[in-house]
């Protein structure tokens, strides 16, 4: 394996210089307020910019710095097996509109980009889920059934153009990839040509109602006042509507490597356990494969960095070796249905909206999420409000995943605090990390390659579950809700909003 980076590298944000921004230094006010750098937040500014509204953008750390900037950017509504389970869990009706919501969703990046010219390595390409197992065919078989119920372009195929010893897979016509970034910076660029303005290093902390106006304060402790607020902050920034018990986090891995492999086109992800996602990028006039899955509950993986050796050593064995040019991992949330969360966020409030609960798929699904967001924040309507409206309640599946998921959060609430530990500060090489007992009480160690020695109190600043060494990306990760901190304690990624208590 190549030596690891101090936070993994993602082939986007390495091969793009983004625009910088300052931080907010005083009190604003302004129409509304969007917050988070990412897809959704982004997109949604834009569109309120281009409405013709005043609209500031905020978001802690630097713009893409969320998952956003670490995605594999498929464009596609093929969001693995999901539409036969929909109909299952929804009914027909529902499970098309969601379709029809994410086709949209491909269809209004693809206008952008075309109306405005950006060169962001646009293709069209089909895009396919297959399965080696065996047992896995007849889900391939019942996908396809539903994608002809649902007048979804696609069918089942025998087999596919990769070197994979697929048994079948359920191809879904005319999809897409970009590069997001400059996508992304010339939404930006729109936003402050259009009026607008963004703040990077500025993290949205309180969110409080009152005179018909909305007061967010920053954690630099200035105060934001609008009509309204769009939080898209990947997890929510605000406490209300019980989004921790919500929400799970899930991480995934991705290599990008450089190889001789023909490759024949398509993009991949196998319905088999572990899951591969597979599909080629354009870098200059280099082409390097896109290799991810080892998906796992974040902060839950054990030793990461063999979810690195496990995406190498098939990469190899499918592809033949190639030179890792980069690597990262990043996590999204699931809701408790499947659905995102995207609409007013609380019964209580009509001046809070959130977009959240990607499964992995937010290109499409951030795009919805902008044009639902923005029409509810103009109090225009939207044919996707009530399908994908927050405040929905279906017994079955979310009870249940309710009850799953709330379990998990408890468990490692407790556990993690009683969890014996062996190790010592003494026993961390150079380049190592790991949950230590000092002087009887639990603590985060991380010795670096000079032998300094970094220590942190490892409750998380959220919530107070302990966090995980990752030994793969150098970070520390919450196993409840997703929150990273990279080894000095700082915050890569919320919910959390204050760093490890360094100790
Ligand atoms: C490995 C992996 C591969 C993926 N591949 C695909 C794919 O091929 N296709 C696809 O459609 N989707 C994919 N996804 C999913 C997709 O990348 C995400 O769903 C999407 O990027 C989420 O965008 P977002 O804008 O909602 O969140 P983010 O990009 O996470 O943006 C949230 C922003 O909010 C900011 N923020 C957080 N808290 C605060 C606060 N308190 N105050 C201010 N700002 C705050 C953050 O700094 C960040 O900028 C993938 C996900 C993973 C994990
Ligand atoms: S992210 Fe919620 S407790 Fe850590």
């Amino acid at each position: 394996m190549m030596p690891l980076p101090e936070f993994p590298e993602s082939y986007w944000l390495a091969t793009t210089k983004s625009p910088s921004y300052d931080k907010l230094s005083a009190d604003l006010e302004t129409a509304f307020a969007v917050i988070g750098g990412g897809i959704s937040g982004i997109t949604t500014a834009y569109l309120l910019a281009k409405a013709g509204r005043r609209v500031a953008l905020l978001t802690a750390n630097k713009l893409f710095s969320g998952t956003t900037g670490y995605t594999t950017a498929k464009i596609t509504a093929q969001h693995d097996l999901i539409y036969d389970e929909y109909i299952q869990h929804f009914g027909e009706e529902k499970a098309r509109l969601h379709y029809e919501a994410n086709r949209d969703g491909g269809a209004f990046i693809a206008d952008i980009i075309r109306e405005h010219g950006i060169d962001c390595d646009y293709a069209e390409e089909d895009a396919y889920v297959y399965a080696v197992e065996e047992a896995n065919v007849a889900k391939l078989r019942k996908e396809a059934e539903a994608y002809a119920r649902l007048g979804i372009p696609g069918e089942f195929v025998d087999r596919i153009p990769l070197p994979v010893a697929a048994k079948g897979a359920v191809v879904m016509r005319g999809q897409a990839h970009f590069h997001p970034l400059p996508y992304l910076i010339h939404l930006a660029q729109e936003i402050v040509r259009l009026g607008g303005q963004i703040f990077e290093d500025t993290t949205a902390s309180k969110f409080k109602e009152e005179d018909g106006q909305v007061r967010i304060t920053t954690a630099d402790g200035h105060e934001v006042v609008c009509e309204s607020v769009a939080a898209c902050s990947h997890f929510p920034f605000f406490d209300n509507g019980f989004y921790f018990a919500r929400l799970h986090a899930d991480s995934s891995y991705v290599l990008a490597l450089k190889t001789d492999f023909a490759y024949p086109g398509g993009m991949y992800i196998s319905a088999d356990d572990p899951k591969r996602s597979i599909r080629m990028v354009e870098y200059g006039s280099e082409r390097l494969l896109l290799i991810g899955g080892e998906s796992h509950k974040t902060g839950q993986g054990e030793n990461t960095i063999l979810h690195y050796e496990a995406l190498e050593d098939y990469a190899a064995e499918t592809f033949g070796r190639g030179e890792i040019r980069y690597r990262w991992s990043t996590h999204d949330f699931a809701t408790l249905d499947k659905l995102p969360y995207i609409g007013q966020a609380t019964k209580g409030s009509e001046r809070l909206f959130v977009a959240t609960g990607y499964r992995k798929w937010g290109m499409t699904t951030g795009a919805v999420a902008a044009q639902l967001l923005t029409d509810l924040m103009l109090g225009r309507d939207n044919r996707y409000a009530e399908l994908y409206g927050p405040s929905r309640f279906g017994a079955d599946p979310g009870v249940k995943t309710f009850v799953q998921q709330n379990a998990d959060v408890a468990y490692r609430l407790v556990h993690g605090k009683l969890e014996w530990l062996n190790m010592h500060p003494d026993d961390l090489g150079p380049d190592q990390g790991a949950a230590v007992r000092i002087q009887g009480h639990r603590a985060g160690a991380y010795r670096d390659a000079e032998g300094r020695l970094h220590v942190v109190d490892t409750t998380c600043t959220h919530m107070g579950c302990e966090v995980a060494w990752n030994e793969g990306d150098r970070t520390w990760d919450c196993p409840c809700h997703g929150s990273r901190f990279d080894y000095r304690g700082e915050v890569l990624t919320g919910p959390a909003k204050k760093p490890l208590k360094p100790l």
